[in-house]
């Protein structure tokens, strides 16, 4: 019974990097199983602060394998620079230990390119990060993409990327009217990632497979979040992944039932950045303080997040997609000193109370809260380690979360760093002394 899941189940940057960071201690092996350098994890730790965007959040502890799955969308130019930065910063001295999965799709130049342009192009925005994660994974599914294991391969990659670029410039060139790319330029610069490639590409599926029969402990790093999710998410407003735990398993190449804990992140707020429908989105002075105090923003973009209430419709939804055994509640913190903490049970919707999302994006957009009002606390409870020493409006608060949530919480959070953490529950730890 080897397996964690942690998956975000807001709009992502929930506090996954933390999390994982966090639970690596008792851990084997972290691996991200899909999206790419889109994610952005934060980890404080030992007075550092850490942003990975491809790098499992295990690698600042020593004799962790870290595992950069086959449903990952790789962009090689930053992973190089993550390693480099890492081992800048004395982590990562065993590098063997990171893997990256042969089968993983390689982001090429004109996909970051494809992916700012068509922003730029239309009135249907996304906000999206530009990392070129869209066009990478429109060409996995449209068996034109390139593998690292194509890279490795010299003679490959040059015929895949021939192909693509008749395709990829003819739309650049004509389509955006934009300079096309050179095949030489690109073969040049991706000389370079073969050879850094080469020592981590390998067979990441079988390895996992052996650590499962050695009875290893595996964290499975979800990003961005569930409303983000290409089926599950506010589309169009998504991601181009599956980001819920039912994509853990073909994007790690592992069996589902090698899975058997799913720990949701959510904030004490929501947040969310880019375009798209947000019911509990502040407006006014109050989701200011939250951005102000709560830091919010963005650890890949450094965009504004935008900040509201805790939307139970959506955690629920999501609770119920992921299979939620338990949640971790994180910036609690941050809501110190607010009078009052609106909770949002229902959404009102065209005269209509739901309490379901609704499927179609317009009707999203009309959605209003239906809030609960409850209590604040005074007092700071920031570093606080234990339940029973936080003031009993927070107790209230959590309480009345769980409830409506029909889900118990694992983990409370009280602040960025690492020891700034409320441990209830903790699947590894209690496997390990079962
Ligand atoms: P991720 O994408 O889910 O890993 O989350 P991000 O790293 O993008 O955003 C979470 C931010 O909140 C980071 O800056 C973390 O350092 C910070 N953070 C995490 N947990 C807490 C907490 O409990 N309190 C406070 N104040 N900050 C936190
Ligand atoms: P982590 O893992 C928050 C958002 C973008 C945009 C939409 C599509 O740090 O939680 P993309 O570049 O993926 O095509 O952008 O998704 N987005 C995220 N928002 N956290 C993330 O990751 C995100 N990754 C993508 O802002 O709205
Ligand atoms: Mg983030």
């Amino acid at each position: 019974m080897p397996g964690l899941g942690v998956v975000g189940i807001q709009w992502g940057d929930e506090g996954k990097g933390k999390i994982i960071d966090m639970l690596s201690r008792y851990a084997d092996v972290v691996v991200r199983f899909q999206g790419g350098a889109n994610a952005g994890h934060t980890i404080v730790a030992e007075g550092k602060k850490v942003i990975l965007h491809l790098v499992p959040s295990g690698a600042l502890h020593e004799k962790k394998y870290c595992i950069i799955g086959n449903g990952v969308v790789l962009d090689p130019e930053v992973l190089k620079r993550e390693i480099e930065e890492l081992k800048s910063l004395g982590f990562l001295k065993d590098d063997r230990r990171l893997m990256v999965s042969g089968l993983a799709h390689l982001i090429m130049p004109y996909h970051k390119k494809l992916d700012v342009l068509k922003e730029s192009k239309g009135s249907k925005k996304i906000g999206t990060t530009g990392r070129g994660i869209g066009p990478a994974y429109e060409d996995k599914m449209g068996r034109m993409g390139i593998r690292v294991v194509d890279l490795l391969d010299k003679k490959v990659f040059k015929e895949r990327v021939k192909e693509n670029l008749e395709l990829k410039n003819f739309l650049i060139k004509r389509y955006y009217k934009e300079e096309p790319f050179k095949i030489r330029e690109i073969i040049k610069a991706y000389d370079v990632y073969r050879k850094f490639l080469k020592r981590y590409a390998k067979d990441t599926s079988a390895f996992l497979h052996r650590c499962i029969e050695k009875d290893m402990d595996i964290l499975f790093e979800g990003a961005q979040g569930t409303y983000l999710d290409i089926d599950h998410g506010t589309y169009p407003y998504v991601t181009s992944s599956n980001t819920v735990s039912g994509n853990i398993a073909s994007g790690a190449g592992v069996p589902p039932s090698s899975i058997n804990y799913i720990l949701g992140v959510c904030k004490a707020y929501t947040t969310r950045v880019g375009e798209g429908p947000f019911p509990t989105e502040l407006f006014d002075d109050t989701g200011k303080r939250i951005r102000e105090i709560g830091g919010e923003f963005g650890a890949t973009t450094g965009r504004p997040r935008r900040c509201g209430w805790f939307d139970a419709v959506i955690a629920k939804r999501a609770i119920r997609l992921n299979g939620v055994n338990g949640l971790a509640i994180m910036k609690l913190d941050v809501l110190d000193g607010f009078e009052k903490i609106m909770v949002c049970t229902k959404y009102r919707m065209r005269g209509r109370i739901i309490d379901e999302p609704p499927m179609g994006i317009e009707e999203y957009r009309e959605c209003v809260p239906v809030y609960e009002e409850m209590e604040g606390w005074r007092s700071s409870i920031r570093g606080i380690k234990s339940f029973e020493e936080l003031p009993v409006n927070a107790k209230n608060y959590l309480r009345r979360l769980e409830e409506l949530l029909q889900t118990k919480i694992d983990i409370i959070s009280t602040g960025p760093e690492r020891e700034n953490t409320i441990l209830i529950n903790l699947y590894f730890r209690e496997r390990r002394s079962a």
